[in-house]
């Protein structure tokens, strides 16, 4: 399974559900690509520019220093959320199926506040572990119905300590060519989120996803990448960013 190249990539979307919700195809972008590229998109331009967009989203609702907190990083792919948690002072639990990607993870984004482990979203088993839990960029690729959704969203519930904080960013859409693998729109994956004990605060919108569709496949030029991104932030703003953003940053709480 090729992970590399545009056709490569149009052909992995057309048969997304065979191919995302397999650890053999992260296995395959661990090998093929280096650093964030490994968990994000093959522009390293554009993955620099969504990671700081994304840390300065999370950073508003996270305290400043985070030292004596336990995190889950659900699917952590490269680590590069947790560790941005380690550097606040948290210890990290960062888990993925993919033991390729946490190998790359364990020698490319090592930390002494992270545990890297090998392990399914489905198999996760703890209870009253964490004080706050993260899922980045992973249900949409690794769920393929609400009953799936519900199965980890109840295992996330019960792996969070009460009053702790749960944070999910996830491209949720109900246009047919923006969807991963998970076919539920932002409406239908709240209430999915409800059944389980979870109370949603807040959603926002991230990345105009024209943007998006134009510079992450391939590497485009840095200045193109900028220019091009921060002219879709503008558009965003401009066109009111409801429908127009291609993730939702999503902060929950227990009922
Ligand atoms: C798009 S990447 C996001 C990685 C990381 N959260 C980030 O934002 O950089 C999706 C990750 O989810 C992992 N993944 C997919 N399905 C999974 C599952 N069922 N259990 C654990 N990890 C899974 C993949 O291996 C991959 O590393």
């Amino acid at each position: 399974m090729r992970a590399t190249g545009l056709i490569h990539q149009i052909r992995n979307r057309l048969k997304a559900r065979d191919t995302y919700t397999r650890p053999e195809y992260w296995d395959a972008k661990a090998s093929e690509y280096s650093g964030r590229a490994i968990s994000m998109w093959a522009n390293p331009n554009l993955n620099q520019l969504y990671d700081r967009e994304q840390k300065a989203m999370l950073d508003r609702y996270l305290p400043a220093k985070m030292e004596g907190l336990e995190c889950l990083d659900a699917g952590c792919g490269m680590g590069r959320m947790s560790l941005h948690l380690a550097g606040k002072g948290a210890k990290v639990t960062a888990v993925d199926f993919s033991a390729q990607t946490i190998e790359a993870a364990r020698q490319q984004s090592a930390h002494p506040n992270i545990d890297y482990r090998v392990g399914s979203l489905f198999e996760l088993e703890a209870e009253d572990a964490y004080d706050a839990v993260f899922v980045w960029g992973v249900l949409t690729v690794a769920c393929v119905d609400a009953k799936e959704v519900a199965d980890v969203m109840g295992r996330l519930h019960r792996a969070l300590r009460p009053g702790g904080h749960f944070f999910i960013m996830e491209p949720l859409h109900s246009m047919k060519g923006l969807i991963r693998v998970l076919d539920l729109d932002l409406g239908q994956f709240c209430e999915v989120m409800a059944t389980q004990g979870w109370s949603i605060q807040t959603i926002q919108q991230l990345h105009f996803w024209p943007a998006r569709l134009a510079l992450a496949y391939t590497e485009v030029p840095g200045a193109v990448t900028s220019a091009v991104y921060h002219m879709g932030q503008r558009a965003m703003v401009a066109l009111g960013s409801e429908g127009w953003g291609d993730y939702k940053f999503i902060h929950a709480r227990p009922s």
